[in-house]
């Protein structure tokens, strides 16, 4: 039960936390409710997918330990990143808060961890909160970072906050009820941060790669300490994303966005689109002399081989391009895509031609 690895994210103003990383962990939930918010009930924000699979023993813990649980168990999916869910939240917060004050603890994906971190972030102007990932996604990216939000009818994520967790827990035992494709997708952000971070890295997923698709403990406590650690540190120097550090954690998502969007979304998991995306920057890297060709043919490999997409289908590489020139952050000013100078080193490029940008999307669309 006792951590393999604590990772400390360092934030000025009382806003630092631990990320603690091991087998079992879901067992000490309870202590550190108490130990954040002494007294205070918790309420525990779930989809149903990770409820039937997890909750009856995560409930057991808490009402053996005599910390006060409550539940919210949210419909599975993005669709539950909605107003609807949220003023849902904030109701359920405002019956059980009483003198004794009022926790909440993230219990899922990115989902339930955007939503519950949202409706932390805004009850009383922020109460406390545990984020506990029990996705690889969640894990490796959007439990770590503070940011919060839900998506409103005129796109993703459009209402949100910083919002920093007391802790984080992951409980890597629950990863293993993950459907594969759920486990791939969030694999794609490991191989991402390994890219633009690490070659060391890198070189262990190339190795590790059975282990980590069977979720090993061992395997994966390793990478998702990697990720965190590399996702701590840049969001150390720039918390509130104001700086333009954050920028090359969108390795291959300009792509991958534009691509989701293009489809419709609900074809492809984020991931999917994200691998495909990185190698879409890949192609560009090369095209534009910073990588050889034989490094896009390792990602590559590597993508293939941890069965994600290497390719784009079901639209047009136009669809693609028209749908990246929406994209604010793309377009305003300069059309900036985070590029690859090697394995382990990201840049931001923002004079990459139109023509190039096409060109790279043409050759990882299969029609
Ligand atoms: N805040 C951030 O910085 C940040 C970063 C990246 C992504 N995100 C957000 O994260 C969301 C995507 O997260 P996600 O991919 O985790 O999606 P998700 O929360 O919808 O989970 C994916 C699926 O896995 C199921 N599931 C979760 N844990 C499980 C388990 N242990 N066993 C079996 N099934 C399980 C869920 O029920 C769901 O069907 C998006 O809304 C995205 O915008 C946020
Ligand atoms: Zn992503």
């Amino acid at each position: 039960m006792k951590p393999i690895t604590t990772v400390p994210v360092k934030l000025d103003g009382g806003r630092g936390y631990d990320i603690r990383i091991g087998a079992g962990l879901v067992d000490s939930l309870p202590a550190a409710v108490r130990e954040i918010a002494p007294g205070a009930r918790a309420l525990l924000v779930t989809d149903k997918n990770v409820a039937d699979m997890h909750l009856a023993g995560v409930e057991m813990k808490f009402r053996r330990a005599g910390v006060d649980l409550r539940t919210a168990v949210i419909p599975p999916g993005e669709r539950s990143k909605t107003l609807t869910q949220y003023v849902n939240l904030l109701k359920r917060l405002t019956e059980i808060d009483d003198a004794r004050g009022v926790i909440a603890v993230a219990f899922g994906g990115g989902v339930a961890g955007d939503l519950a971190g949202f409706a932390a972030a805004t009850y009383k102007r922020g109460i406390p909160f545990i984020q506990v990932p029990t996705t690889l996604l969640a894990c490796v990216d959007s439990s770590v970072g503070g940011k919060t939000g839900i998506d409103l009818p005129a796109g993703k994520n459009l209402a949100g906050a910083f919002h920093q967790p007391r802790l984080v827990v992951m409980d890597l035992e629950l990863l293993r009820t993950l459907p594969p494709r759920e486990l791939r997708a969030g694999y794609a952000e490991v191989v991402k941060t390994a890219l633009i971070f690490d070659k060391k890295f890198f070189e262990f997923l190339e190795a590790e790669l059975g282990a980590l698709l069977e979720a090993a403990p061992a395997a994966m406590a390793r990478a998702v300490a990697r990720c965190c650690e590399l996702k701590a540190r840049i969001v150390e120097r720039d918390e509130f994303d104001k700086k333009g550090i954050r920028m090359v954690l969108n390795f291959g998502h300009t792509f991958g966005h534009a691509a989701e969007a293009a489809l419709g979304y609900g074809r492809l998991r984020h991931g999917e689109a994200v691998a495909a995306g990185m190698l879409c920057a890949a192609d560009l890297s090369a095209r534009r002399g910073l990588i050889s060709e034989a490094v896009v043919e390792r990602i590559h490999e590597h993508i293939a081989a941890a069965g994600m997409p290497v390719q784009f289908k079901g639209c047009s590489a136009d669809a693609i391009y028209s749908r990246m020139k929406l994209d604010k952050k793309f377009s305003s000013g300069k059309m900036r895509v985070v590029l690859l100078e090697r394995i382990g080193k990201a840049v931001v490029a923002d004079d990459a031609t139109p023509a190039e940008i096409k060109a790279a999307i043409k050759g990882r669309v299969a029609v």
